[in-house]
């Protein structure tokens, strides 16, 4: 059944280019919207950039730079990436921008005029690195960087409020947080009494951010304006019938890095403003260098731009999603990408098209042949051919992408041992329609696989459907047309040539 889906991915920060771990997310986010698109759903994928705060303004200063230049000077890099790496996002929003920042005032208002925002005196350790207060076991643990004492006046969102009715709400919702170890250490979380949030910078120490509606001397804490883009983007306070269409959102992904803020703060600010709730917060686990999370400020980064110029867009989108289950951390190595590209793109995937063009284009007059009539063997590979799809949407739709990416290259393997074991080559030989049967099923299959991989490697199977003459819309036997002449092409994954030490 033909539905919506409305993703989006966290907005980073602009205090860097953007590493792996962000193309990553990014990536999950493109992959799951066009999966969703194959299958006829209606599309909304949202992602951007969080301008405003400490972390932004910080790194501004470090360049010498005012903080919107900064940001202005540094948002390209971000756009630019998700061009090469083929991210169809539908908006992409900066909270810079005036119809973004009119909403966050306008939830402020809302807030404050309903009781849910008061004024306070507050004495804490403030972390300068988490941009917020944290509390004296927080303190204490010495796990925090660029620590200090600040009093101050601030306001604050009566988030303690909403306590129980989210611990409810995670109960009765079990997919609300996934993966499940996610939600379970969110409801541990919960178990401690919840403070109340501050949602205020003085300007006098930091003035970049959206100024407090009903109070000038203040600019809202970041997150409090960064959350609120899932829900100005598709029109809350602004196009009722288009956040009508959109809200809930149907998956936040996230890094588990910024889980608490995901599934406390933003759905409290929810509760305030009396919205449903996302459908799913779904937070993956972290690519590491080594025992370490890839990170800006650890400075171990990858530069998905240098493994793009070398292998690829679509072979980078690959591995991504092939070898990180989604929930646990992945490790990066050069090593294994090498393995995941040289195993499943040039030997398999490569190698089947190569196969059947080659085979075809030698003997078959290089079009498409007649299948004629099917034996057991044909009628196994449709079988298996039909059934991906169904199986493949069940996974995406479980969030198994890995699962699912496995699945589809675990059929073109059959697929292979199929060519090996009925040999076409041979058969041209003795027994012609034969060989036109299995070539026909071979390639009518590998329509099919490239259909189904199309989401996780837009260009490179846009290739393989050019090849054969079809324009890959579904997923189901019996598309490719008969005859049609198969179109030359360069190999499709030429092998990487690992050194042997
Ligand atoms: O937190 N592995 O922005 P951010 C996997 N602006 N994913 C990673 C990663 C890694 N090593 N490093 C980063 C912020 N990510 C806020 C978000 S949302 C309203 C505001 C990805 O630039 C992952 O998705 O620090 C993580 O949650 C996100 O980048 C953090 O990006
Ligand atoms: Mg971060």
């Amino acid at each position: 059944m033909k539905s919506k889906f409305f993703v989006t991915t966290p907005i980073y920060y602009v205090n860097d280019a953007p590493h792996i771990g962000h193309a990553y997310t990014t990536i999950l986010a493109d992959v799951l919207a066009r999966f969703h698109r194959v299958a006829g759903d209606e599309v909304f994928f949202l992602t951007g950039l969080d301008e405003h705060g400490q972390k932004v303004k910080q790194a501004a200063e470090k360049r010498n730079m005012s903080a919107q230049a900064h940001c202005d000077d540094l948002a390209p890099r971000f756009l630019n990436l998700w061009q090469k790496l083929d991210i169809r996002y539908d908006d992409f929003v900066r909270t810079t921008q005036e119809r973004h920042k009119r909403i966050v005032q306008m939830v402020l208002q809302k807030v404050y005029e309903a009781g849910d925002i008061y004024v306070d005196e507050y004495e804490g350790w403030y972390s300068v690195a988490e941009e917020r207060f944290i509390t004296e076991t927080e303190y204490a643990t010495g796990q925090f960087r660029d620590v200090k004492k600040i009093q101050e006046k601030n306001y604050f969102f009566k988030m303690s409020k909403y306590q129980k009715k989210l611990v409810e709400y995670i109960e009765t919702n079990p997919g609300f947080i996934q993966p499940e170890h996610r939600k379970n250490e969110m409801l541990g979380f919960l178990r401690q009494p919840l403070g109340d949030l501050c949602i205020s910078r003085p300007k006098a120490r930091m003035d970049w951010g959206i100024e407090i509606p009903f109070d000038r001397d203040y600019v809202t804490y970041v997150w409090f304006d960064a959350l609120v883009n899932y829900i100005s983007i598709p029109g809350y306070g602004s196009d009722d019938v288009k956040f009508k269409k959109w809200w809930p959102a149907d998956v936040h992904l996230i890094g588990k890095d910024i889980l608490t803020t995901h599934c406390v703060y933003w759905t409290t600010m929810l509760f305030a403003l009396d919205l449903p709730l996302p459908k799913t917060i779904f937070a993956h686990g972290w690519w590491l260098i080594g025992q370490t999370k890839m990170s800006k400020s650890l400075g171990n980064v990858v530069n998905p731009l240098d493994l793009i110029e070398q292998h690829g867009t679509d072979a980078v989108r690959y591995y991504l999603m092939r070898e990180m289950v989604l929930g646990m951390d992945a490790n990066f190595t050069q090593d294994s990408f090498n393995k995941c590209y040289n195993s499943d793109l040039a030997n398999d995937f490569g190698n089947l098209l190569n196969r059947v063009s080659g085979l075809i284009t030698k003997n078959h007059e290089g079009k498409i042949p007649d299948p004629g009539v099917l034996t057991p063997a044909e009628e196994e590979i449709k079988a298996q051919a039909n059934a991906l799809q169904g199986k493949v949407t069940a996974l995406i739709n479980a969030f198994q992408v890995q699962e699912a990416v496995s699945l589809i290259i675990e059929f073109v393997r059959v697929l292979n041992k199929y060519m090996e074991l009925q040999a076409p080559w041979k058969l041209a030989k003795t027994d012609m329609k034969a060989a036109e049967r299995v070539l026909y099923t071979a390639a009518e299959s590998l329509r099919i696989v490239s259909v189904m991989l199309s989401p996780v490697m837009p260009e490179k199977t846009k290739t393989v459907l050019d090849v054969l003459g079809s324009l890959g819309t579904t997923a189901s036997w019996g598309q490719i047309p008969v005859g049609t002449i198969l179109k030359s092409h360069p190999a499709l994954f030429p092998r990487i040539e690992v050194e042997k030490k």
